[in-house]
């Protein structure tokens, strides 16, 4: 649930009752799961979007490594994807979607993962995604609701993809921004999923289109605790800065911005802060509750991740950015 959401078409829909469903829509979670056995439950969860790179290869590879990235954040195994196509068949050689599909499946490769078939339609403009599912141990998944005071919050990749891809598609955006943009996205959060639960951590998500903040506020909301972020120590994506303060700005930050205003405790934070912690990411890192004593193993086995916080129990706020 968050800024400019469709769930409310779903609230006339009778709840699911199934003991099986083990996390369903209820905690604003990354990924249905849904229980086979004690020890053995199904990842599931699907993610399509228009392009956001020219580059098609470099498209599939970021829906692909956007697509898995759910399951991730659950803790999970990808198993299987099925691509989701729409595709303008009059307007772009077929070639286009070859290259689209052929880094999806580099990627899904690399998670060790099986694209097992999909479905397209003719469509006005590109359109593309998977439907991944997965496997998890149900008694040490990672989910929303699982953040304790006391823990300490790490961030996996930087941020910055919203404001990166709107000045890209602007032309306004260097070459060796782009690249790093474009490899933040592609990158998988495998590492950084294993690395937690083998620190016992309990508590994770990815950040993705509500941004750092939006994110944050459904483990606050989901765990009954506040997160207290460090403004200075999130780490952005080089360029991120200063993009946004050569003032570009994009559509989802004005939703995600309305959207948290009345759960943050702003602070001193800086206007330029403020539309960085909003921004909506593209296969972003994961955020991760990592318990105190385990917060230093976690960091050295996750290259790029930073200490940005910590959970406190509840305030009057959700979040307290400092
Ligand atoms: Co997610
Ligand atoms: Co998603």
């Amino acid at each position: 649930m968050g800024p400019g959401d469709l769930t409310s078409a779903l609230a006339a829909l009778p709840r699911p009752t199934d003991p099986r469903l083990l996390v369903g829509l209820d905690t604003f979670d990354d990924a249905g799961v849904f229980a086979v056995s004690d020890d053995l439950a199904l990842v599931q969860t699907v993610d399509f979007f228009a392009p956001i790179v020219d580059d098609p290869y470099a498209f599939g590879q970021i829906a692909a490594a956007n697509a898995l990235s759910d399951v991730y954040a659950m803790g999970g195994e990808p198993l299987t994807a099925l691509n989701i196509v729409g595709f303008p068949t009059d307007k772009l050689p077929m070639a286009v979607l070859a290259e689209i599909l052929r880094g999806a499946d580099d990627k899904i490769r690399e998670a060790g993962a099986v694209v097992v078939g999909g479905h397209s339609v003719i469509d006005d403009e590109v359109k593309f995604g998977l439907a991944v599912t997965g496997r998890v141990d149900p008694r040490t998944m990672l989910t929303n609701a699982a953040a304790k005071p006391g823990d300490r919050l790490v961030l996996t990749k930087p941020i910055g993809t919203g404001v990166l891809a709107t000045a890209l598609k602007r032309a306004d955006l260097d070459k060796q921004d782009e690249r790093r943009l474009v490899e933040s996205m592609a990158s998988l959060n495998r590492v950084a999923s294993v690395a937690a639960r083998s620190v016992g951590a309990r508590c994770a998500t990815d950040i993705t289109g509500f941004g750092l903040l939006g994110h944050a506020s459904h483990v606050a909301r989901a765990s009954g605790v506040t997160l207290v972020i460090r403004a200075a120590a999130v780490p952005t994506l080089p360029g991120a800065r200063a993009a946004v303060e050569r003032g570009i700005r994009t559509g989802g930050a004005e939703r995600n911005r309305h959207y948290l205003d009345p759960l943050v405790d702003w602070g001193a934070t800086t206007p330029a802060n403020r539309a960085l912690l909003v921004d909506p990411q593209t296969s972003g890192g994961l955020l991760v509750a990592v318990p105190a004593p385990r917060v230093a193993d976690y960091l050295a086995a996750v290259p790029g991740a930073a200490e940005i916080g910590e959970v406190v129990a509840p305030e009057a706020r959700d979040l307290r950015v400092v």
